[in-house]
């Protein structure tokens, strides 16, 4: 019935979540409510860790891409899940370090990172800097030079796959604003220039096609792609690349249309080709790097909202309002993505009830989910939002002044605070008198 193997209904017909009650969740911490089960991110974690042991004889590290839900508790699961992790700007890798994260297991990634990025990840000694395009090269080299030191890379590439998914979210192809165009030179240009820097060192290539990713052909495809330019390379060059990322992307189920291949199929179709392509080159099968993030923590997490009014509009629809909306879950209103949403005060009943949840933003394309079928949801009824653990908080604003919403992490019955919710206090701290 339910997106997620952590979500049930208990005998008082409420939906849980890791064994709590979602209505007493929100009772005691207040509406709209993030809430993630912990179970559920750690054996997913292991999962990818095993597969990494199973596939690449343990010559492989699954990094977590913390775009998707980036706090300190977060992180710290991650790590103590034996997880390297994917940062994306500054904020992020501020939150890795304040989590007490190991520097060498991080890697930055970003197509336009800052002098006052490049530096953080200098000073921090991070373990990769992912570079996207030569002007970002030259800085970093010389920004190096000046600390006199060397500093560890991987270029980013685009393989030149078409992965099928929102155009919003793929990356993989040509026109994609994010790293060197293989099918045009450009890369081969580029790696070739690493060669000429004295104060940076190339030993990674890294791809990614795109997110929300069903099929397993383009993850195969571009894994082949990959492998043949390392051995282009070698060629070409002399040199031996030793690490390959193939960042991540891989699907989860927001609805019961979606069918998700277990990760561990990915895992081994991939790890097949990649071996494949290295006896065939004749070279060493590299260190394997991946970054999953919305598989991780997506189908983990769970939005909670109060329902206030409800809007009946004859031969038009129904409309119920909740007390968050696109602040805490902008992904309907930018990508239009379907999400199961369930009355959590009535979870073991029929979902006969037609609604558009819609939010509390003053914007009429806030809404959470249009048409949707729910158990009759009134006026102070829990609704709960499945699947919005990844890039829902990571894409929260504070529009209309908006308080972000709390966080709590599940587990056993048992419940605890990992982000607080946001204040008025907070939401006028940076304001200045005129
Ligand atoms: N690695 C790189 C380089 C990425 O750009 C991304 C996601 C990931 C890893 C993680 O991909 P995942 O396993 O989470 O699919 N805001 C959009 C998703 C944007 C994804 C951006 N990059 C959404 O809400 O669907």
């Amino acid at each position: 019935m339910f997106v997620s193997e952590c979500l049930n209904v208990n005998e008082k017909g409420h939906l849980t979540i890791g064994g709590c009650d979602t209505v007493e969740l929100a009772k005691e911490y207040g509406t709209p409510l993030y809430v993630i089960d912990e179970d559920t991110v750690r054996n997913t974690c292991r999962s990818y860790v095993n597969s990494m042991k199973k596939y690449y004889n343990g010559n492989g590290l699954p990094l977590y891409a913390s775009k998707a839900l980036s706090c300190k508790a977060l992180v710290q699961l991650a790590m103590s899940e034996n997880m390297g992790l994917d940062v994306v700007s500054g904020g992020e890798l501020y939150t890795a370090m304040q989590a007490g994260f190991p520097a060498e297991k991080i890697q930055f990634h970003g197509n336009n990172k800052t002098d006052e990025e490049l530096e953080m990840a200098l000073e921090y000694n991070i373990g990769r800097v992912v570079v996207d395009n030569l002007y970002e090269l030259e800085r970093l080299n010389s920004l190096a030079e000046e600390r006199n030191r060397t500093v560890k890379i991987a270029m980013r590439i685009k393989p030149g796959i078409d992965a099928h998914t929102h155009d919003f979210i793929r990356t993989g192809q040509i026109d994609s604003k994010f790293g060197f165009a293989l099918e045009t030179g450009e890369a081969m240009e580029a790696v070739k220039k690493t060669f000429e820097f004295k104060n940076v060192e190339l030993t990674e290539l890294h791809c990614h096609i795109g997110s929300q990713i069903f099929d397993i052909d383009p993850f195969v495809s571009a894994a082949e792609v990959m492998m043949d330019f390392i051995s282009d390379i070698k060629k070409q060059t002399g040199h031996l690349i030793s690490e390959l990322n193939l960042g991540g992307g891989f699907g989860i189920m927001y609805t019961s249309a979606d069918n998700p291949t277990a990760y561990d199929n990915y895992m081994n179709a991939v790890s097949k080709a990649v071996t494949a392509k290295a006896e065939e080159h004749n070279i060493p099968v590299p260190f394997i790097y991946i970054e999953p993030g919305r598989s991780l923590v997506g189908e983990a997490g769970i939005t909670l909202y109060t329902v206030g009014g409800r809007k009946e509009i004859p031969n038009v629809r129904t409309y119920v309002s909740v007390d968050g909306g696109m602040t805490d879950n902008i992904r309907y209103a930018l990508y239009g993505s379907a999400y199961t949403v369930v009355n959590a005060c009535k979870a073991d009943k029929e979902p006969d009830d037609k609604v558009t949840v819609a939010g509390k933003c003053c914007e009429s394309g806030d809404l959470v989910q249009k048409d949707t079928m729910v158990a009759k949801a009134e006026t102070g009824d829990i609704l709960a939002v499945l699947s919005t653990g990844a890039y829902n908080y990571s894409m929260a604003s504070n529009y209309n002044r908006n308080p972000r919403p709390a966080m709590v992490m599940v587990k056993d019955g048992k419940s605890r605070l990992i982000i607080k919710r946001e204040t008025y206090q907070d939401i006028v701290m940076n304001d200045l008198d005129l």
